[in-house]
Protein backbone atom coordinates (compact mmCIF):
# COMPACT_ATOMS: atom_id res chain seq x y z
CA UNK A 1 0.00 0.00 0.00
CA UNK A 2 0.97 3.33 -0.98
CA UNK A 3 2.26 6.25 1.94
CA UNK A 4 -0.40 9.15 1.27
CA UNK A 5 0.95 12.59 1.68
CA UNK A 6 -2.57 14.06 2.01
CA UNK A 7 -4.45 12.08 4.64
CA UNK A 8 -7.70 13.50 5.05
CA UNK A 9 -10.24 14.01 1.95
CA UNK A 10 -13.54 15.73 2.93
CA UNK A 11 -16.30 15.98 0.36
CA UNK A 12 -18.49 18.63 0.98
CA UNK A 13 -21.04 20.77 0.36
CA UNK A 14 -23.59 22.53 2.03
CA UNK A 15 -25.72 21.63 -0.89
CA UNK A 16 -27.89 18.36 -1.15
CA UNK A 17 -28.10 15.96 -4.31
CA UNK A 18 -24.90 17.18 -5.87
CA UNK A 19 -23.44 13.72 -6.14
CA UNK A 20 -21.34 13.89 -2.93
CA UNK A 21 -22.20 10.21 -1.70
CA UNK A 22 -21.61 8.86 -4.93
CA UNK A 23 -18.29 10.65 -5.31
CA UNK A 24 -17.00 9.06 -1.84
CA UNK A 25 -18.50 5.43 -2.70
CA UNK A 26 -16.77 5.56 -5.99
CA UNK A 27 -13.51 7.19 -4.15
CA UNK A 28 -13.48 4.74 -1.77
CA UNK A 29 -13.77 1.92 -3.94
CA UNK A 30 -10.73 2.95 -6.24
CA UNK A 31 -8.58 4.52 -3.69
CA UNK A 32 -8.75 1.42 -1.09
CA UNK A 33 -6.92 -0.68 -4.16
CA UNK A 34 -4.17 1.81 -3.46
CA UNK A 35 -3.80 3.19 0.31
CA UNK A 36 -5.34 1.81 3.29
CA UNK A 37 -8.76 3.94 3.63
CA UNK A 38 -11.41 4.87 6.21
CA UNK A 39 -14.57 5.90 5.13
CA UNK A 40 -16.58 8.07 7.55
CA UNK A 41 -20.43 8.72 7.01
CA UNK A 42 -21.15 11.89 8.72
CA UNK A 43 -24.56 12.91 6.85
CA UNK A 44 -27.52 11.50 9.54
CA UNK A 45 -29.24 9.60 5.97
CA UNK A 46 -26.29 7.59 6.15
CA UNK A 47 -26.58 6.71 2.09
CA UNK A 48 -22.45 6.31 2.43
CA UNK A 49 -23.21 3.64 5.26
CA UNK A 50 -25.89 1.98 3.18
CA UNK A 51 -24.14 1.29 -0.20
CA UNK A 52 -21.27 -0.19 1.30
CA UNK A 53 -23.52 -2.38 3.71
CA UNK A 54 -24.76 -3.18 0.19
CA UNK A 55 -21.31 -4.47 -1.22
CA UNK A 56 -19.47 -8.19 -1.14
CA UNK A 57 -16.41 -6.52 -0.35
CA UNK A 58 -17.07 -3.22 2.17
CA UNK A 59 -14.51 -0.61 2.16
CA UNK A 60 -13.18 0.02 5.99
CA UNK A 61 -15.64 2.41 7.53
CA UNK A 62 -15.35 3.78 10.94
CA UNK A 63 -18.88 5.13 13.06
CA UNK A 64 -17.97 8.75 14.53
CA UNK A 65 -20.62 10.06 17.22
CA UNK A 66 -19.29 13.43 18.15
CA UNK A 67 -16.49 16.18 17.60
CA UNK A 68 -14.30 14.53 20.33
CA UNK A 69 -14.51 10.92 18.75
CA UNK A 70 -13.66 12.64 15.00
CA UNK A 71 -10.54 14.40 16.22
CA UNK A 72 -9.79 11.07 17.67
CA UNK A 73 -9.88 9.59 14.60
CA UNK A 74 -8.09 12.33 12.37
CA UNK A 75 -5.33 12.91 14.51
CA UNK A 76 -4.27 9.35 15.49
CA UNK A 77 -4.99 7.48 12.35
CA UNK A 78 -2.45 6.95 9.40
CA UNK A 79 -5.14 5.82 6.82
CA UNK A 80 -6.27 7.68 4.19
CA UNK A 81 -9.54 9.08 5.24
CA UNK A 82 -12.50 9.92 3.04
CA UNK A 83 -15.57 11.79 4.75
CA UNK A 84 -18.70 12.22 3.02
CA UNK A 85 -19.82 15.69 5.27
CA UNK A 86 -23.04 15.53 4.58
CA UNK A 87 -25.43 18.88 3.17
CA UNK A 88 -25.76 20.68 6.21
CA UNK A 89 -23.25 22.97 8.04
CA UNK A 90 -23.25 21.85 11.56
CA UNK A 91 -20.40 22.03 14.38
CA UNK A 92 -19.49 18.20 13.73
CA UNK A 93 -19.04 19.27 10.07
CA UNK A 94 -16.57 22.69 10.83
CA UNK A 95 -14.72 20.23 12.66
CA UNK A 96 -14.22 18.16 10.67
CA UNK A 97 -13.34 21.03 7.25
CA UNK A 98 -10.73 22.14 9.99
CA UNK A 99 -8.56 18.89 10.16
CA UNK A 100 -9.11 18.44 6.11
CA UNK A 101 -6.32 18.58 3.79
CA UNK A 102 -8.54 18.23 0.50
CA UNK A 103 -12.57 19.12 0.30
CA UNK A 104 -13.80 17.97 -2.90
CA UNK A 105 -17.04 19.85 -3.65
CA UNK A 106 -19.31 18.26 -6.31
CA UNK A 107 -21.22 20.41 -8.67
CA UNK A 108 -24.12 19.77 -10.86
CA UNK A 109 -25.18 21.08 -13.80
CA UNK A 110 -27.56 24.31 -13.31
CA UNK A 111 -27.73 27.78 -13.44
CA UNK A 112 -27.89 27.94 -9.39
CA UNK A 113 -24.68 26.12 -9.02
CA UNK A 114 -22.66 29.20 -8.97
CA UNK A 115 -25.19 30.83 -6.36
CA UNK A 116 -24.59 27.54 -3.91
CA UNK A 117 -21.01 27.50 -4.43
CA UNK A 118 -20.40 31.31 -3.78
CA UNK A 119 -22.20 30.44 -0.41
CA UNK A 120 -19.83 27.61 0.46
CA UNK A 121 -16.60 29.76 -0.44
CA UNK A 122 -17.67 31.98 2.25
CA UNK A 123 -17.60 29.09 4.74
CA UNK A 124 -14.22 27.70 3.22
CA UNK A 125 -12.92 31.10 3.87
CA UNK A 126 -13.77 30.70 7.68
CA UNK A 127 -11.70 27.62 7.53
CA UNK A 128 -8.99 29.21 5.25
CA UNK A 129 -8.32 31.92 8.02
CA UNK A 130 -7.41 29.09 10.86
CA UNK A 131 -5.85 26.31 7.94
CA UNK A 132 -4.20 28.31 5.45
CA UNK A 133 -3.24 24.87 3.82
CA UNK A 134 -6.67 23.64 3.09
CA UNK A 135 -7.29 22.55 -0.70
CA UNK A 136 -10.27 23.19 -2.36
CA UNK A 137 -11.31 21.70 -5.94
CA UNK A 138 -14.60 22.00 -7.60
CA UNK A 139 -15.76 18.60 -9.44
CA UNK A 140 -18.37 19.29 -12.05
CA UNK A 141 -20.73 16.46 -11.96
CA UNK A 142 -24.07 15.37 -13.91
CA UNK A 143 -22.88 17.28 -17.05
CA UNK A 144 -24.30 17.00 -20.78
CA UNK A 145 -21.77 15.68 -22.77
CA UNK A 146 -21.71 18.82 -24.97
CA UNK A 147 -22.06 20.99 -21.90
CA UNK A 148 -18.92 23.25 -22.02
CA UNK A 149 -20.41 26.22 -20.47
CA UNK A 150 -20.59 25.35 -17.26
CA UNK A 151 -17.33 24.22 -16.92
CA UNK A 152 -16.17 27.27 -18.43
CA UNK A 153 -18.29 29.48 -15.64
CA UNK A 154 -16.99 27.99 -13.08
CA UNK A 155 -13.58 27.94 -14.16
CA UNK A 156 -14.18 31.72 -14.45
CA UNK A 157 -15.20 31.95 -10.98
CA UNK A 158 -12.65 29.64 -9.20
CA UNK A 159 -9.56 31.32 -11.52
CA UNK A 160 -10.47 34.61 -9.61
CA UNK A 161 -7.50 35.49 -7.06
CA UNK A 162 -10.21 36.03 -4.23
CA UNK A 163 -12.01 32.05 -4.12
CA UNK A 164 -10.00 29.64 -2.87
CA UNK A 165 -11.15 26.82 -5.10
CA UNK A 166 -9.54 25.06 -7.46
CA UNK A 167 -11.30 22.94 -10.13
CA UNK A 168 -10.76 19.16 -11.67
CA UNK A 169 -10.14 18.93 -15.49
CA UNK A 170 -12.59 15.87 -15.35
CA UNK A 171 -15.85 16.41 -16.03
CA UNK A 172 -18.43 13.72 -15.22
CA UNK A 173 -21.22 13.00 -17.28
CA UNK A 174 -24.65 12.31 -16.63
CA UNK A 175 -25.23 8.68 -17.13
CA UNK A 176 -28.07 6.81 -15.71
CA UNK A 177 -25.26 4.42 -14.68
CA UNK A 178 -24.42 6.52 -11.57
CA UNK A 179 -28.29 6.03 -10.56
CA UNK A 180 -28.26 2.09 -10.72
CA UNK A 181 -24.57 1.56 -8.89
CA UNK A 182 -26.29 2.78 -5.41
CA UNK A 183 -28.79 0.42 -5.12
CA UNK A 184 -26.53 -2.28 -6.53
CA UNK A 185 -23.76 -1.71 -3.96
CA UNK A 186 -21.20 -1.55 -6.87
CA UNK A 187 -19.09 1.29 -7.79
CA UNK A 188 -18.94 2.88 -11.54
CA UNK A 189 -15.82 0.60 -12.46
CA UNK A 190 -17.55 -2.62 -11.14
CA UNK A 191 -20.52 -1.71 -13.17
CA UNK A 192 -18.96 -0.78 -16.40
CA UNK A 193 -15.77 -1.06 -18.16
CA UNK A 194 -17.46 1.26 -20.51
CA UNK A 195 -16.90 5.41 -20.68
CA UNK A 196 -17.88 5.86 -17.49
CA UNK A 197 -15.84 3.49 -15.86
CA UNK A 198 -12.73 5.29 -17.50
CA UNK A 199 -13.71 9.10 -17.15
CA UNK A 200 -13.99 8.05 -13.43
CA UNK A 201 -10.40 6.70 -13.54
CA UNK A 202 -9.33 10.14 -14.66
CA UNK A 203 -10.65 11.83 -11.77
CA UNK A 204 -9.28 9.01 -9.69
CA UNK A 205 -5.46 9.75 -11.07
CA UNK A 206 -6.22 13.71 -11.00
CA UNK A 207 -6.76 13.13 -7.10
CA UNK A 208 -3.67 10.64 -6.63
CA UNK A 209 -1.67 13.14 -7.98
CA UNK A 210 -3.26 15.93 -4.86
CA UNK A 211 -2.42 12.83 -2.36
CA UNK A 212 0.81 12.55 -3.40
CA UNK A 213 1.24 16.39 -2.47
N1 LIG B 1 -22.96 11.54 -13.03
C1 LIG B 1 -24.22 11.27 -12.68
N2 LIG B 1 -25.16 10.99 -13.61
C2 LIG B 1 -26.44 10.73 -13.28
N3 LIG B 1 -26.90 10.71 -12.02
C3 LIG B 1 -26.02 10.98 -11.03
C4 LIG B 1 -24.65 11.27 -11.30
N4 LIG B 1 -24.02 11.49 -10.10
C5 LIG B 1 -24.97 11.34 -9.16
N5 LIG B 1 -26.17 11.04 -9.69
C6 LIG B 1 -27.43 10.85 -8.99
O1 LIG B 1 -27.77 12.08 -8.35
C7 LIG B 1 -28.47 11.82 -7.13
C8 LIG B 1 -27.81 12.56 -5.99
O2 LIG B 1 -26.54 11.99 -5.74
P1 LIG B 1 -25.97 11.82 -4.26
O3 LIG B 1 -24.60 11.24 -4.39
O4 LIG B 1 -26.93 11.09 -3.39
O5 LIG B 1 -25.89 13.36 -3.79
P2 LIG B 1 -25.62 14.02 -2.37
O6 LIG B 1 -24.86 13.03 -1.53
O7 LIG B 1 -24.82 15.25 -2.65
O8 LIG B 1 -26.95 14.37 -1.80
C9 LIG B 1 -28.46 10.30 -6.95
O9 LIG B 1 -29.70 9.80 -7.38
C10 LIG B 1 -27.35 9.83 -7.86
O10 LIG B 1 -27.58 8.51 -8.35
MG1 LIG C 1 -25.38 12.22 0.32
Amino acid sequence: MLKPKLKVISVAHQKGGVAKTTTVCNLAVELSKLFNVTVLDLDPQKHTTKFNNRRDQPYKMKDIKNDKELISHLQNDDDLTIIDLGGYDSSLARTALLLTDLVITPLCDSSYELDGLVDFNKIINKIVEKQPGIKCKVLINRVHHADKITYANIKAWTDKDSNHFDIYQTVIPSNSKYKLMLSEGKSITELTSGTPAIIFNKLVNEIIEDIKG
